[in-house]
């Protein structure tokens, strides 16, 4: 087996993975730098080269440890040599272990045509995960940032899918966003379930595996530009920002839901409104590479007064308008 970690966990939790898997398990072991402008194809091949290192045959397994992208790029990896091997998530911040860790989907990010912007995960492949460890102890030595940026995709499971698990996440705000062991630990399986389900449902996102990507057609535009500094979460917690306004705009909620949105996203210390203004059309360009877009068309996730659509014949103008929403004031 080859351990792939990310190696700011490498130090706290890579030995305890060698040590469960017995000594001579683990063959050799990668830590790349979880950084997005990192992610991409000479990764994968720093990861392919050391299979070969330790002669991993197709037997064999790669064992991802660390967030969303070491299992993104670990998975993607493992996915692609010798045409498949086994991977096994074990992730060790929350938005991985509710979101990225399960369902299959693995990739890096592609330098975008014209551009020194990178393309979000638009080369990847689905590769379900042989199994997927969740240890919540491991939450212990997570940045709080990081924290918070996992319990964006908790939210987003809330609107999609639980307006209970929406419900509870407002009324324990504060705990969550500390880190309380007792509110993760009642949060962790009610999220995981949601994002179980769906992908069993729909492991190919050929249908409802789609409204996993709520505020990701515009998080997508917004994370690549480094110098915003925004987490997946946060990115994410401002595009969910932006598609209620959007659906708000297309008649689908009321400028209340939106608000209420905006307020528990607030609430948990996430971000809701740009850092910095940034041209719109420049936006709007960014989002036509997204992957769920068909020709021109734009395919939005947008939330409901009490769930949530895939639309593909939303206005341009909607959209538009919607970023005006979440630009900061002034
Ligand atoms: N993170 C979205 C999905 O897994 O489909």
């Amino acid at each position: 087996m080859l351990m792939v970690v990310d190696q700011a966990v490498g130090a706290s939790h890579g030995g305890a993975v060698r040590a469960s898997l017995g000594p001579d398990r683990v063959a050799g072991v990668v830590e790349i730098t979880a950084e997005e402008p990192l992610k991409r194809m000479s990764t994968v091949e720093r990861i392919w080269q050391a299979c070969l290192q330790v002669g991993l045959d197709r037997s064999g397994a790669i064992i991802a440890v660390g967030g969303g992208l070491t299992g993104d790029v670990a998975g993607f990896a493992a996915a692609s040599f010798m045409r498949g091997v086994d991977v096994v998530q074990i992730p060790t911040t929350l938005l991985s272990m509710v979101d990225a860790s399960i369902g299959g989907k693995t990739g890096i990010n592609v330098p975008l045509p014209g551009s020194d912007r990178l393309g979000k995960n638009l080369a990847g492949a689905f590769w379900a995960p042989k199994l997927v460890l969740v240890d919540p102890e491991t939450l212990e030595t997570l940045p709080r940032r990081e924290l918070r940026s996992g319990l964006a995709e908790c939210v987003k499971h809330g609107v999609i899918a639980d307006r209970g698990l929406l419900a509870l996440i407002g009324s324990h705000a504060e705990l969550l966003a500390q880190g309380d062991r007792a509110a993760i630990d009642t949060l962790l399986p009610r999220s995981i379930e949601v994002k179980r389900a769906i992908v069993q449902a729909d492991e190919h996102e050929r249908g409802s595996r789609m409204l996993l990507n709520l505020g990701h057609t515009f998080a997508h535009a917004i994370e690549p530009i480094t110098d915003l500094d925004l987490t997946h979460g946060e990115a994410v917690a401002i595009g969910m920002c932006a598609a209620a306004w959007c659906a708000e705009g297309c008649g689908l909620c009321s400028i209340e839901d939106c608000e209420s949105l905006t307020r528990t996203l607030s609430s948990l210390g996430l971000p809701t409104s740009m850092p910095r203004a940034e041209p719109i059309d420049a936006l709007c360009d960014a989002m036509r590479y997204d992957k769920k877009a068909t020709g021109d068309r734009l395919r939005l996730v947008l939330p409901t007064r009490d769930a949530a659509v895939v639309r593909d014949d939303v206005p341009p103008g909607a959209v538009r308008e919607a970023w005006q929403r979440v630009m900061p004031e002034g």
